[in-house]
């Protein structure tokens, strides 16, 4: 049981600074001797350094900020996340702003893909990060990467061909959505994503709808990539973002998600991204984040977990 470690330090894909402090917080959170004490074997990868991205001088296409930077950070970013996959550890990316999910789920999809393996992605996020340059109010790229992902039209030359590996837009899952702007609403509405917003975790239960997730991955003998934006979680646990949103998922319910998908065996790589300590109270996030990743990684509250033919 491996697990690699990858800093990624990006935060102009957000609207505020402080995301590039993200992976040193989380380190500083235990992250490295939590995944120990759960018997994995960790190599912290360190961080991608800016300073030896390689950026072009080209011109960037309309309404996305930032262009060039994160199309660096793209590519760098797919490149390390593709040969982690293909050593066989469990690639986790330590971010830095939810842009740099457009490099590390490119990456680890391009190495599922040469292995004949669909992989499945769970958006967990209280938005859906489904605008494109066209829909897009803000412009911040960190509300592209699932459109990007899908290979929705607009950031076309983001990253080279032979690095591309979209995904279909029925491999996405959005879990926790609360904010999602109009023209990226009627988009979605005419893709086969699947949508579990919060009224319908209020009606049926974050369980219920993991389990319906899970069942369309194994459907199809996918495997699966875990991207966590900190804003899923309600503010009340998770202070430390940027774009905070009342009303998230509890610390119960987070926990709930995480220890489902330990159980399920898919999970191949993770995301954790849109942490920023500069907004944080006291590490309070940056804590909270890693007691989830001990829950996605196998740390239970006691050895009986509930059998799979339990009755529910
Ligand atoms: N939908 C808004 C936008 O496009 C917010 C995106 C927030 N994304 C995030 N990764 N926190 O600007
Ligand atoms: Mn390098
Ligand atoms: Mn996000
Ligand atoms: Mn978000």
């Amino acid at each position: 049981k491996d697990i690699a470690l990858l800093g990624v330090p990006i935060e102009v894909g957000a609207s505020q600074k402080g995301a590039l402090m993200g992976p040193a917080a989380l380190r500083t959170a235990g992250i490295v001797p939590l995944l120990e004490s759960l018997d994995f074997s960790v190599t912290d990868h360190g961080d991608i350094l800016r300073r030896e991205l390689t950026f072009t001088d080209e011109a960037p296409p309309p309404n996305a900020k930032h262009y060039r930077e994160i199309k660096a950070w793209t590519g760098e970013t797919a490149q390390r996340a593709y040969a982690m996959a293909k050593s066989g550890a469990i690639p986790v990316f330590l971010g830095g702003d939810h842009s740099l999910s457009m490099g590390s789920v490119s990456g680890v999809a391009r190495h599922w893909h040469a292995q004949g393996r669909e992989l499945f992605v769970l958006w967990l996020d209280a938005h859906a990060d489904y605008n494109t340059p066209a829909t897009t109010i803000t412009g911040n790229m960190h509300g592209m990467s699932g459109a990007f992902l899908c290979g929705e039209p607009g950031l076309d030359d983001l990253l080279p061909r032979a690095l591309r590996s979209p995904i279909a837009p029925r491999q996405l899952g959005l879990l926790g959505l609360r904010s999602v702007d109009r023209l990226e609403k009627e988009l979605l509405g005419q893709r086969d994503v699947w949508i579990a917003d919060m009224r319908r975790i209020d009606e049926f239960g974050v369980g219920v709808l993991i389990r319906e997730f899970i069942e369309r991955v194994s459907a199809r003998n996918g495997v699966l990539h875990v991207s966590l934006d900190v804003d899923f979680l309600d503010p009340v646990s998770a202070p430390g973002v940027g774009t905070t949103v009342s009303g998230g998922a509890t610390y119960r319910e987070a926990h709930l998600v995480m220890e489902m998908l330990q159980d399920s065996g898919l999970v191949r790589s993770l995301d954790l991204v849109e942490l920023n300590p500069f907004l944080d109270n006291r590490g309070l996030s940056a804590r909270t984040v890693v007691e989830l990743v001990g829950s996605l990684f196998g740390q239970q509250i006691h050895d009986r977990p509930t059998p799979s033919n339990a009755v529910v």
